[in-house]
């Protein structure tokens, strides 16, 4: 899939954040590798802590449906009152959760805004180098 595309999807998906309280509205995209997308969005709670980042509410989607094998997520975010946006970085907790399941090597994190001259690709070992792993555990 062009990943101009799948900014779009995040873009789709920041439409639905829940963010009263920050008014931070985020939206992913993820790719699997056999071509699915699962969309999220950040959810936020009353409680502050119990709040879910968007890239997370994608992961733990495809995760609960049985996918696993990811290929790239594509993010945006910015303040909802903001036209512009500007490039949203995932946070270290959601870098560490993307690290659970791929090759960080391999897995391509996009940052996206409305402006598809803007988007920049990363691989996740860029983001997260020297990331703690599933393997590390097995050594
Ligand atoms: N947020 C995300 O959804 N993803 C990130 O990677 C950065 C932060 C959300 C969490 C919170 O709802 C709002 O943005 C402000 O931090």
């Amino acid at each position: 899939m062009d990943y101009k595309e799948l900014v779009e999807m995040a873009l789709e998906a920041r439409e639905m954040s829940y963010s009263p309280y920050s008014n931070f509205k985020v939206g992913a995209a993820l790719l699997t590798k056999n071509g699915k997308v699962y969309k999220g969005c950040n959810i936020e709670n009353a409680a502050y802590s119990p709040g879910n980042c968007a890239e997370r509410t994608a992961i733990f989607k495809a995760v609960s449906e049985g996918e696993k094998d990811f290929a790239a997520i594509a993010i945006v975010g910015g303040p909802a009152d903001n036209g512009e946006l500007t490039i949203c970085p995932p946070c270290g907790v959601c870098r560490q959760v993307i690290n659970e399941f791929v090759d960080c090597e391999e897995f391509d994190i996009i940052l996206g805004t409305n402006k598809p001259e803007d988007m920049k690709v990363y691989k996740l070992k860029e983001l997260l180098p020297l990331g703690f792993g599933p393997g590390d555990l097995a050594k």
